[in-house]
């Protein structure tokens, strides 16, 4: 029986992570969960953000469910995401970001964004020289090689058509360029064999083209710091970050957790969106082998969206944390009872 580590975090973590929890029991899935405290409850217990046995159940589960942290003001904290990021070789970041109803997108994107999850600007370096700060960016050849690898047999697995590389290699010349030339390197092979287009864009104009011109888009492939910005970018022109979901994907470690923070301008109130969280939960349906329960959670989420009655607070309904989730179960029981 899969075993999953269940690691709600703090804010609107455990609201979102209860919710996924109560939808996954209706599927009468065989699975075993296991909670984990990790983030400012833990250092308020233990004086440390994430224990070693967390990191060690975290290592030994087939998979970790994660739910949202609050960076503190503690100079000496670094985050247990990142922690869990690099110790368990996190490297590849899948963020797929879906227009559920037109109504509330501004733009009907159906994207997925494969983000470099080890390296760049996350855990760099910080000197102080003077009244200067050196900021030090890794970027390795053995990491760009693999994530655009990971991208276009993504491509290949899920019936994407292009991967596009975002970079900004007219500044960074070096590194951003390596990335690039790499990208093409890897991506004529994929392309000749597989069919898949690959082109390029500066993150700047990906920004502005990710607005004005969605269709140009169907798989991205980018930087750590570039991905994290474009996800946030395209949650928001979905709906919002309480659409989008992620997976965190290594060699033997895979770790599911909604793009957003831990949201304290709303944390504590019950409005938290759970979508995302719910999405991310469906991808580790998908990758434990339940992928029909998967597309049950996501086609129901279509059609629990199409009736205004059901939307959440932060696109303008009236439905609460529960009371979406609710409705989303019955919604689910009903599928299941007629199949
Ligand atoms: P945030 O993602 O928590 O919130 C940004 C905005 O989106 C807020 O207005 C919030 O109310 C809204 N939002 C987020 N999730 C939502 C949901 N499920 N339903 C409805 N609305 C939602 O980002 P922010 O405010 O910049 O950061 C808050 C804290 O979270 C900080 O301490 C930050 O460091 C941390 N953070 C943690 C992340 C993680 O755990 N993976 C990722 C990003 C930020
Ligand atoms: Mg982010």
């Amino acid at each position: 029986m899969p075993r999953i580590c269940v690691i709600p975090g703090d804010g609107v973590g455990p609201e979102v992570i209860d919710a996924c929890l109560d939808v996954l029991f209706v599927l009468d899935l065989n699975i075993q969960f296991e909670k984990d405290i990790v983030g400012i409850q833990e250092f308020k217990k233990s004086g440390s953000y994430m224990t070693t046995e967390t990191l060690d159940s975290a290592q030994n589960a087939d998979a970790i469910l994660f739910g949202t942290l609050t960076t503190p003001s503690d100079p000496a904290y670094v985050s247990p995401l990142l922690l869990l990021r690099w110790n368990l070789e996190l490297y590849a970041n899948v963020r797929p970001v879906k227009c559920l109803n037109p109504e509330f997108c501004m733009v009907p994107l159906d994207i997925v964004i494969i983000r470099e999850n080890t390296e760049g600007l996350y855990g760099a370096v910080e000197r102080e020289i003077d009244d200067k700060i050196i900021t030090e960016r890794v970027i390795s050849q053995k990491a760009c090689k693999r994530i655009i690898d990971f991208a276009f047999n993504y491509a290949v697995e899920n019936n994407r058509k292009q991967v596009s590389c975002i970079h900004k290699a007219n500044v960074l010349r070096a590194s951003d360029e390596m990335f690039r030339n790499m990208f093409y390197g890897v991506g004529v092979n994929f392309a000749f064999y597989n069919k898949i287009r690959s082109n390029d864009y500066y993150v700047d104009a990906a920004a502005m083209h990710l607005v004005l011109n969605p269709e140009n888009f169907d798989m991205i492939v980018t930087l750590n710091l570039y991905g994290d910005i474009l996800s946030d970018e395209a949650a928001g022109l979905v709906g919002g970050l309480g659409f989008a979901p992620s997976a965190n994907i290594g060699e033997n470690n895979f770790l599911f957790e909604p793009v957003h923070g831990s949201a304290p301008d709303i944390a504590g109130k019950g409005i938290a969106n759970p979508t995302a969280a719910i999405l991310s939960a469906s991808m580790m349906l998908d990758h434990l082998g339940f992928g029909d329960k998967a597309d049950l959670i996501r086609e129901t989420l279509v059609d629990i969206y199409a009736d205004k009655e059901n939307w959440t607070v932060d696109v303008g309904g009236k439905c609460g944390t529960k009371e979406f989730t609710s409705r989303l179960i019955k919604e689910i029981e009903n599928k299941q009872a007629s199949l």
